[in-house]
């Protein structure tokens, strides 16, 4: 492994690309984000991951499914939907994992947004698929731009063929394996979540609470990170921001509920908003 350079996360990795916006700037100025996901049962994922896009800032944000997606989101109706056909990787970054499921056309959307010359982030089954074929894992190791990957410890376990015991119990060595081995920034998600980079650069995230073990927050994660990279932040400082910043919008809403009891996914990015601004 190349020499390991360890940090403790925190807005000093990040502040220099926290800048006011310029007036004169216009949607297109803030990226164009595609979240790529949510099969059958699982549509709420894609829409949770896209929100947040848009409360972070992106200029506009595209919600695309495999097969059926929604007409519109009654309470986020500034989301666009796309079925998967209709979509062309146009847009400046892609998410694709949250509620994707594990089908044929899953897996052939895995390997076009391999393929999309693109920045990437791959969550969720979109991970899962990649555990499955060394053929794909060998594309995302191979491709130049950016890719982030956002496993759990047991998606973890998968992508490296090993049990998340032994992930848990050598996280940072963990995240370090995965960023090399897919050349990757590897988000090793968990309480103490690591972000490690292809060239060794490591970082353990301090902010975060077991509030945030419910359903739908690692969705949230990967719509921040994607939505900071679709305004141009470079993929490690948004992936290091992303992750303070959905930690410390669980530490506000632990105090303001009196207990970490509770927090709902989609409570967070509004939180998170108003941390980018006052940052
Ligand atoms: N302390 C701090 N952070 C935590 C804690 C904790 N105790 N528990 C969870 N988190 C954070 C993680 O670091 C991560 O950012 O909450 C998020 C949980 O993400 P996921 O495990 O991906 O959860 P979820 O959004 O429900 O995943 C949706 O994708 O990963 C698959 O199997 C999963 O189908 C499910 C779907
Ligand atoms: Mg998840």
């Amino acid at each position: 492994f190349p020499e390991t350079r360890c940090w403790l996360n925190s807005p000093k990795l990040f502040s220099r690309l926290l800048a006011p916006r310029l007036h004169d700037t216009h949607k297109g100025s803030y990226g164009r984000i595609a979240i790529v996901g949510g099969a059958d049962g699982m549509a709420g994922a894609p829409v949770l991951a896209a929100r947040t896009a848009l409360y972070t800032g992106s200029g506009l944000c595209y919600a695309v499914y495999l097969k059926n997606p929604p007409v519109y989101d009654p309470v986020t109706p500034e989301l666009m939907f796309r079925a998967a056909h209709q979509y062309d990787f146009s847009s400046d970054v892609i998410v694709i994992g949250p509620g994707l499921g594990k089908s044929p056309v899953a897996r052939e959307y895995v390997e076009k947004t391999i393929e999309s010359g693109k920045p990437a982030l791959f969550d969720a089954d979109a991970l899962n698929i990649l555990a499955e074929s060394v053929e794909l894992q060998e594309s995302l190791a191979d491709r130049s731009p950016p890719s982030v990957i956002t496993p759990h410890p047991l998606e973890a376990a998968r992508l490296l063929g090993t049990d998340s015991i032994s992930i848990q119990s050598d996280r940072l060595k963990a995240a370090m394996q995965l960023a090399t081995k897919f050349n990757a920034i590897a988000i090793l998600k968990g309480s103490g979540t690591v972000i490690c980079s292809p060239d060794g650069k490591t970082v353990i995230n301090p902010t975060g609470n077991p509030g945030l073990a419910t359903a739908g927050t690692g969705d949230v994660l990967s719509g921040m990170t994607g939505s900071l990279i679709a305004q141009g932040w470079p993929a490690w400082e948004a992936a290091l921001a992303a992750v303070w910043l959905h930690g410390k919008a669980a530490d506000i809403l632990e105090k303001e509920h009196r207990g970490c009891i509770g927090i709902t996914a989609g409570e967070i990015a509004p939180v998170a908003r108003n941390l980018l601004n006052e940052c």
